[in-house]
């Protein structure tokens, strides 16, 4: 489903552009933003593949995909409400701040605060579910900041660099 447009107090939400596609290529080969991602990729990959994929977000019908740009016109993240389970009313959530000029200045607090609206007020979501990996101190303080409560540990759940580690489960209630 396309995903509507909104705002938080300083960005624009808004449904993915093409133009994403070039941005996210560059954000794919930067250690530092993958080092803490699932399936860190550390290689461009292919604009047809990125294209595909804005596709495939907009024909999901169970997730909703945006950009996160400033006021100005300048395109920092995605963040995605995805999994959405209507029986359960719950929903995962992802965040990808690729702008690493916007890091550590309350981006990822704020928009998380918005989604927890969005969810929990217009998409009728009563439990947001979230994965960290252990070790991604910024996003572990994002959820604290935001009133996630840990809930869980996978322990050795992925291999990074060659060693296993935890990932942590973090959820909230409407
Ligand atoms: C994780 C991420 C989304 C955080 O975005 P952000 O906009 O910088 O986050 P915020 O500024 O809202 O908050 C980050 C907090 O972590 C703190 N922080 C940053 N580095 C830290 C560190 N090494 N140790 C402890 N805290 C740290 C910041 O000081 C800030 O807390 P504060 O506001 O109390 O000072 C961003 O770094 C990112 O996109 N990383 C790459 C992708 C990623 O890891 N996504 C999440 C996958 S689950």
């Amino acid at each position: 489903m396309k995903s509507p447009q909104t705002t938080s107090l300083n960005y624009i939400i808004r449904p993915f552009k093409k133009e994403d596609a070039l941005l996210w290529q560059t954000w794919d080969i930067d250690p530092e933003i993958q080092s803490y991602m699932p399936e860190p990729k550390n290689e461009e990959e292919d604009i047809s593949a990125q294209y595909e994929y804005i596709e495939e977000c907009e024909n999901d019908e169970g997730g909703y995909y945006w950009s996160i740009e400033t006021k100005d016109g300048v395109t920092i993240g995605t963040v995605s409400l995805f999994e959405i389970n209507s029986h359960h009313k719950i929903a995962d959530l992802g965040i990808i701040i690729g702008d690493k000029e916007y890091w550590g200045m309350g981006v990822a607090t704020e928009v998380v605060n918005t989604m927890k609206g969005y969810a929990f007020n217009i998409l009728g979501i009563e439990r947001i579910n979230a994965e960290v990996e252990e070790g991604n101190l910024p996003m572990n303080k994002v959820f604290e900041k935001t009133g996630f409560e840990q809930d869980g540990v996978f322990k050795n759940a992925r291999v990074k660099d060659g060693k296993r580690i935890n990932v942590l489960h973090f959820g909230i209630c409407k």
